[in-house]
């Protein structure tokens, strides 16, 4: 992990969203997240308030944004005319409060890939037919919840999944999730990838194929959709192999005939630190368009990122700050098991200080963040600049909006934070 206020990160990068606004200092600034008076800002809602009020750990996330994301994503997909349905990947965060936000705009369904992340999404609101179910070691058990719900729409990850789903749903309406033998993801990052030239678990292979249509023919299951999902946070830079992978799609689709909508998973990125591009989605979309177009099949997308994770902070209170052997360690009170994510997958976490008098370089100290739980891993960010903070101030965690709380453990029995929405 690395990141936080880099010299290059204090400069303005001119993001689309940000253009004709009033110059920024850091390049994650935007309307709804910014200093405001010294004080950072997330949908209006000063966050260093926030959490001396609500103490920390603490998640906010902006109802906002999150609608902002979905638009932004209907819209670059109306415009290239693309038949489309968006499902909110719900494992990114689940946060009750914020699934109903989202299940009340009305601009998308659910992806589940659990039976109780189904049950949650029916309760939250979602119908059926606005649930789209894609697990993997997928039990007799998950099939039987998945038989309980025949309107939700299932995507098979594995013969073995298709043929014991044919035996207890004969003549069921089917997808398959496809391997196209390709990974896409953040970066250079591999962690990220879900396919590649080393097996993985995730889709059936090109090479399954004939088996797959076999098992459908038996059971009588009408393959009505195909399934990818080839990895997690891909930007503007990732999108030759996108191509490549809706190019995969096409062959696969040859081989079943007609269906009724392609799923092209999620993935889609946003940009961690300074250096990194955003994702374009009109670009995005006119690949979409040109290399699915001829399939005539309804597209469907399934964010969970995308969607929620700049949305997101994850605020946490200094309590030491302390030089050892050169090295100035900030110490927070919440660690790597209350957001997962950027240790599993070695991603960088940009970090800010919730109230900032003065921004000038001359304030600018090198620090490493630590976190409150007994592993050597355990550092929010090494080596980056951050300006003069103190015993009891607190840091945001940008990003902080997906894959966060919902892969938080208990470890150390320092599980416990709050979350909270604003506008
Ligand atoms: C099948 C499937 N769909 C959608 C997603 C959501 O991915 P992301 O949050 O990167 O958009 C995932 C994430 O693991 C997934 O496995």
């Amino acid at each position: 992990m690395h990141s936080g206020l880099d010299h290059d990160s204090l400069v303005h990068h001119g993001r689309d969203e940000r253009r004709g606004a009033i110059a920024s200092r850091h390049w994650w600034e935007r309307p709804d997240l910014a200093f405001r008076d010294g004080s950072l800002s997330l949908g209006g809602r000063d966050l260093y308030e926030l959490a001396s009020t609500l103490g920390t750990p603490l998640y906010v996330y902006s109802r906002g944004r999150v609608r902002e994301k979905l638009e932004r994503i209907h819209a670059a997909l109306e415009a290239e005319r693309i038949r489309h349905r968006i499902f909110y990947a719900m494992k990114a965060n689940r946060y009750e409060p914020l699934l109903q936000h989202i299940q009340s705009l009305g601009l998308c369904g659910a992806d589940v890939c659990s039976p109780g992340e189904m049950a949650l999404a029916t309760q939250t609101g979602f119908s059926e037919e606005e649930i789209s179910y894609t697990g993997t070691s997928v039990s007799n058990a998950d099939l039987d919840a998945i038989a309980r719900h025949p309107d939700v729409w299932i995507n098979c990850d594995s013969l073995s999944s298709l043929r014991r789903l044919g035996e207890r749903c004969p003549g069921r309406r089917v997808g398959l999730r496809i391997n196209p033998g390709l990974g896409i993801g953040y970066g250079v990052n591999e962690l990220l990838r879900y396919s590649g030239s080393k097996p993985t678990k995730f889709g059936i292979y090109e090479s399954q194929m004939d088996e797959a249509l076999q098992i459908a023919r038996r059971f009588d299951l009408s393959i009505v959709g195909l399934h990818v999902h080839a990895g997690c946070g891909y930007l503007s830079p990732q999108l030759a192999v996108f191509d490549a992978i809706l190019d995969a799609i096409g062959r696969f689709s040859e081989r079943v005939g007609d269906i009724d909508y392609v799923n092209i998973g999620g993935g889609l990125g946003s940009p961690l630190v300074a250096a990194d591009p955003e994702l374009d989605l009109a670009q995005w979309a006119r690949s979409i368009a040109s290399r699915l177009g001829h399939l005539d099949a309804e597209i469907w997308v399934e964010p969970g990122d995308f969607i929620v994770k700049d949305a997101g902070v994850l605020l946490l209170q200094v309590n030491t700050v302390e030089q050892k052997e050169g090295v100035c360690f900030i110490g927070v009170d919440g660690g790597f098991n209350i957001h997962i994510e950027p240790a599993f997958y070695a991603l960088p976490m940009e970090v800010v200080p919730c109230r900032s008098a003065a921004l000038s370089d001359e304030s600018l100290q090198r620090v490493t963040v630590a976190g409150n739980i007994n592993e050597a891993l355990d550092l929010w960010a090494q080596d980056i600049l951050l300006p003069r903070v103190a015993e009891g101030d607190y840091l945001a965690l940008l990003n902080g909006g997906a894959y966060g709380s919902s892969m938080s453990s208990n470890h150390c029995m320092r599980g416990a934070f709050s979350e909270y929405l604003v506008p």
